[in-house]
C-alpha cells in the first residue's frame, strides 16, 4: 500500500514522502481500516516535526484523524459489528496518512449517513474539543464572555457558532486583520486584531474595555507566548482559561502573583485525556449532539482544498499558509 512516511523528525515540507510499504494486518481487537480522507491538522505539523505529546517510532505515518470503511476485523465483538461501515478514525498513534491503517476497535466511531465525507473526515477532534471546553469543562453560561485566541482556526470558528447557539458571547483575539470581518459575519460579538509583536498590556486593557474591568471569567488559549499570557493577565477574581494548544510554540510567561491575587486558573485540555476518563453513555451522547451540530454547520469545517497523497509537501505547504480559510485535506480514495 502507499503509505506518507518520514524517517526522522523535522519539516513536514522536506521531510514527507509517499512511499510502499506493507498492507498492515489487524491483532485481535483491532480493525483494518481502508481510509477516504484525512485531514491536515497543527497537531499533524507538530508529530512531524518531533514537538507533539507523543514521539513518533521513526519511520512514521502521521494522521491522528479521519474516515474510512471497515475492511476487516482482527477478531472481537466490536470490530465484526463495524466491518464494511464508515467510520470516523481516531488513531492516537498517528498513521491515518495511508491506504490501510490498524488501529483497535475502540478507536473508531461509526458515522451518520447524513454527513459528508468531508464532514465525517473532520468529525471528532475539533468539534468534540469546542463542545466540551465550553459545555463540560467551562460550562460558559449565557450572556458571559468567553475569550478565545487564534479564534480564525477551524476550531475558534465552531467556538463563535456555538456561542451564537448556546448564548455566550465571544471575544475573538486573531492575528490577521482580513479575518475579523468574516468573523463578524459567523456571528463574532467582539474580534481584537493582535499579533506578538505588540503590546501585551494594551491588550488586556483593550478585552477589560469589552468584557468591563472586573476581568475575564471564561477564556480559552492555543497560542501561547506574548498572546495566550495577556489573556492570563486578564483574568478576574476566580477567572480560568484553559490552555489547549501551542501554536506561537512560545511559554506562557506571568507572574505567580497575577494568579495569587485575583485567584485566577490556567488548566490544561488535552480532548484525549478528558475523553478517557468518560464512560459509554456519554462518549454516545457526545457522539449524537456532534453529528446534530456538524450536520446544522454549527460545528462543521470548512474545507479549503483537497489534495491527492502524491501531493503530500504540496498538500502540507498549503495547510501551513496563512491566506486560506478552511481545512486542507488528503484525498486517499473515494468510497
Ligand atoms: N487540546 C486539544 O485537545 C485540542 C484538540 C483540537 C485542536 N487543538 C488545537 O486547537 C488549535 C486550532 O486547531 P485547528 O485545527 O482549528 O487549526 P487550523 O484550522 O489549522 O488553524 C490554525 C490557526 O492557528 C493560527 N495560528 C497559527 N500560528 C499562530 C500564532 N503563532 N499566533 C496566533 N495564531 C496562530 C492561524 O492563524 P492565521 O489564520 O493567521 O494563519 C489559524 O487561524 C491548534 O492549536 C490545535 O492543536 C487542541
Amino acid at each position: 500500500m502507499k503509505a506518507v512516511r518520514f524517517q526522522s523528525p523535522g519539516s513536514p515540507e522536506q521531510v514527507l514522502t509517499l512511499e510502499s510499504i506493507e498492507t498492515p494486518r489487524p491483532a485481535h481487537g483491532e480493525v483494518l481500516v481502508r481510509m477516504l480522507q484525512s485531514p491536515i491538522n497543527p497537531s499533524d505539523l507538530m508529530f512531524v516535526r518531533g514537538k507533539y505529546t507523543i514521539a513518533a517510532e521513526c519511520p512514521a505515518t502521521p494522521g491522528f484523524e479521519g474516515v474510512g470503511i471497515v475492511e476487516s476485523s482482527g477478531g472481537g465483538l466490536k470490530g465484526r459489528l463495524f466491518q464494511g461501515k464508515r467510520v470516523a478514525v481516531l488513531n492516537k498513534r498517528g498513521g491515518n496518512w495511508a491506504e490501510y491503517v490498524t488501529v483497535p476497535a475502540s478507536q473508531v466511531i461509526p458515522v451518520s449517513s447524513q454527513l459528508t465525507t468531508e464532514q465525517a473526515a473532520t468529525f471528532f477532534v475539533n468539534p468534540a474539543t469546542a463542545w466540551v471546553m465550553t459545555q463540560e469543562v467551562l460550562r460558559v453560561p449565557r450572556q458571559e464572555w468567553l475569550v478565545q485566541t487564534a479564534a480564525g482556526s477551524a476550531l475558534g470558528r465552531m467556538i463563535i457558532r456555538l456561542g451564537r447557539l448556546q448564548g455566550f458571547k465571544t471575544l475573538n483575539i486573531v492575528r490577521r486583520a482580513e479575518v475579523a470581518e468574516e468573523l463578524r459575519g459567523l456571528g463574532a460579538d467582539h474580534v481584537e486584531v493582535f499579533d506578538e509583536r505588540m503590546d501585551s498590556q494594551e491588550l488586556v486593557r483593550r478585552i477589560h474595555s469589552v468584557t468591563g474591568s472586573a476581568g475575564v471569567q471564561y477564556a480559552i488559549d492555543a497560542v501561547g507566548g506574548v498572546t495566550g499570557s495577556a489573556i492570563v493577565e486578564s483574568l478576574g477574581i476566580n477567572g480560568r482559561m484553559l490552555a489547549y494548544g501551542t501554536l506561537s510554540n512560545e511559554p506562557l510567561s506571568f507572574s505567580p502573583r497575577t494568579l495569587m491575587t485575583v485567584g485566577s486558573q490556567v488548566e490544561g485540555f488535552w480532548l484525549g485525556n478528558f475523553m478517557s476518563k468518560r464512560g459509554l453513555l456519554f462518549k454516545l451522547s457526545l457522539v449524537r449532539k456532534l453529528t446534530q451540530l456538524i450536520s446544522t454547520g454549527v460545528l462543521g469545517s470548512e474545507v479549503a482544498s483537497s489534495f491527492a497523497p502524491e501531493q503530500i509537501r504540496e498538500a502540507v505547504k498549503a495547510a501551513e499558509d496563512s491566506s486560506h480559510t478552511g481545512k486542507i485535506l488528503l484525498r486517499i480514495a473515494s468510497a
